[in-house]
């Protein structure tokens, strides 16, 4: 399944229920390639603009590039109803920015939750090229809310979504997790200096409504994949979950801003 259908039937979804990165991650990438009104950004892959829009307060100009309209439909509402005007929106993969868009040149390019999708050297490579001096590149994570959750309730959705769906990563604990191929090291190999990781220990909270929203809003568990079966899934959930405790539901995650400067 391409990308792009397999977010098709989860972008409300996904505009409404995903959390943002906090404060004090945007204000780090403010702070650290140091963003003011003379500032292009480009936030590569930003689906319903839950990073573009709160950078776009701190920079002079904006390029939010998804290659799924419904989405950068979803940011552009985002947008507005945040009051933010210097976003341009363009519909495009890393393979179309490769191809030709015209972005630069850049002081920072932010990619959230979407470097998995994009041929990462090949766009690090591209990007380096229209980068100033002492911008860079960052990619910003959070820990896989079901498959690497580090609470006990997320295991109790993890078990109901695992009765439903079928391709549902294993769960691991985050700390336990042996990447094959580090992003940290590619963006050392590709020549970006002063890589860096930095945490930020957050704890949100969630109804048993987000909850459901937000599983709503996964590939593997999106209404389309879920099909008849989604009313029988949201009334387990939400009884599994009113047996496990009392909203709020908390969750302790860390948000990585992972960078790298160009020479
Ligand atoms: C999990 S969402 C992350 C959205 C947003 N950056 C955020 O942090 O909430 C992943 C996004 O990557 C986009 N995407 C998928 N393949 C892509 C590609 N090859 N190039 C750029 N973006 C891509 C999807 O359309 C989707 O909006």
């Amino acid at each position: 399944m391409a990308p792009t259908d397999r977010f098709e039937s989860t972008e409300a979804y996904y505009a409404r229920y995903r959390p943002g990165y906090g404060d004090p991650a945007i204000q780090y990438l403010v702070d650290r390639f140091a963003l003011d009104a003379d500032a292009r950004v480009l936030d590569l892959g930003c689906g319903a603009g839950q990073l573009t829009v709160p950078l776009a307060a701190h920079a002079g100009e904006v390029v939010g590039m998804d290659p799924n309209e419904a989405m950068l439909a979803h940011a552009r509402d985002r947008a507005t109803e945040a009051g933010v005007d210097n976003v341009e929106w363009v519909v495009g993969s890393d393979t179309d920015l490769r191809e030709g868009a015209d972005v630069g040149p850049l002081r920072l390019t932010t990619i959230g939750r979407a470097f998995h999708w994009m041929d990462g050297r090949a766009t690090v490579d591209y990007l380096q090229e229209r980068t100033e001096s002492d911008g860079g590149v960052a990619i910003l994570s959070d820990e896989e809310w079901l498959t690497h959750g580090r609470d006990d309730w997320q295991a109790i959705v993890h078990a109901v979504a695992d009765a439903y769906v079928d391709d549902q990563p294993e769960r691991e604990h985050p700390d336990d997790i042996e990447y094959e191929d580090p992003w940290d090291e590619l963006l050392s190999e590709r020549g970006l200096v002063d890589v860096t990781s930095e945490r930020f220990p957050t704890a949100r909270e969630w109804t048993v409504d987000e909850i459901v929203g937000y599983c709503l809003s996964l590939s593997f568990c999106s209404p389309a994949v879920l099909g008849d079966d989604r009313e029988a899934f949201e009334t387990d959930l939400r009884a599994r979950l009113a047996e496990a405790g009392d909203e709020p539901f908390v969750q302790h995650v860390e948000i990585e801003v992972l960078s790298g400067r160009v020479p």
